[in-house]
């Protein structure tokens, strides 16, 4: 049976980092719902404004929107044999939606937690830098780019900063995960689906954790 690999924990912790090598390695579709959005919010509509509005403020986007875009995404021929879903599910209604999403679709939820302590993850989303052609993922502290301010694949493009990677909007992206997400690991627990990872290691010796999960034949 086929897998999908949610990738959960706080903003910050590496979900993105770790769905990329995921997705470079192992020919699974990454699935960001955070990078679908700040796509959309690219676009001269009123829905993109609204997207805009409510990711820059750190909240959550509606369930029955988020809910809508990942069940199209997930229906390409790309996810027929697995996905990787980071940020997503995290609301009670977007984990609903997934149990019937993988019955439907005769796969295995594996829900993966990078944990990291909050008091960490200022200065991981404050440093990110973004490709924003490639889409690879720096930190002016523990990864920084060969260049202050441009990709080393991509010399000529300048790389961007999110706008709700400030220290304040931290403080409203992590009470928001705590309140309507955090929840959901106890769920996945319950239900045996959940493994924690430490995620204060080295990329690579997080990635080794999550590669043997992903593997493991079940
Ligand atoms: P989203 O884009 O999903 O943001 P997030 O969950 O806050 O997570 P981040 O992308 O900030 O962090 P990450 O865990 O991917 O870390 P990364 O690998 O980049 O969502 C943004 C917004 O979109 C939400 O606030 C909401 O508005 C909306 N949204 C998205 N999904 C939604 C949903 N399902 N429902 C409703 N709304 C939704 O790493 C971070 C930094 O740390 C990088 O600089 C990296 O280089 C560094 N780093 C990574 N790993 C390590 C390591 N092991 N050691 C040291 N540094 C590391
Ligand atoms: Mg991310």
């Amino acid at each position: 049976m086929s897998k999908i690999i949610v990738l959960m924990g706080a903003p910050g912790v590496g979900k993105g980092t770790q769905a990329r090598l995921l997705q470079e390695r192992h020919k699974l579709p990454q699935i960001s719902t955070g990078d679908m959005f700040r796509e959309l919010a690219k676009e001269k509509t009123a829905l993109a404004e609204e997207v805009r509005a409510v990711q820059a403020a750190g909240k959550l986007i509606s369930d029955d929107l988020v809910i809508r875009v990942v069940h199209e995404r997930t229906r390409r021929k790309d996810c027929k044999h697995g996905y990787i879903l980071d940020g997503f599910p995290r609301t009670t209604a977007q984990a609903v939606m997934l149990e019937h999403l993988a019955i439907e679709q005769g796969k295995k939820i594996e829900a993966i937690f990078v944990d990291v302590p909050f008091a960490e993850l200022e200065k991981r989303t404050t440093g990110r830098r973004i490709c924003p052609v490639c889409g690879e993922i720096y930190n002016i502290y523990s990864k920084p780019p060969k260049s202050d301010t441009v990709c080393d694949l991509h010399p000529d493009v300048k790389l961007t900063h999110r706008a709700d990677d400030t220290a304040e909007k931290i403080k409203v992206r992590l009470a928001t995960y705590e309140e309507q997400t955090q929840p959901l690991l106890d769920y996945y627990e319950a239900s045996h689906r959940l493994h924690r990872i430490d995620g204060t290691r080295d990329p690579e010796a997080i990635y080794a954790d999550i590669e043997k999960i992903v593997n493991r034949k079940s």
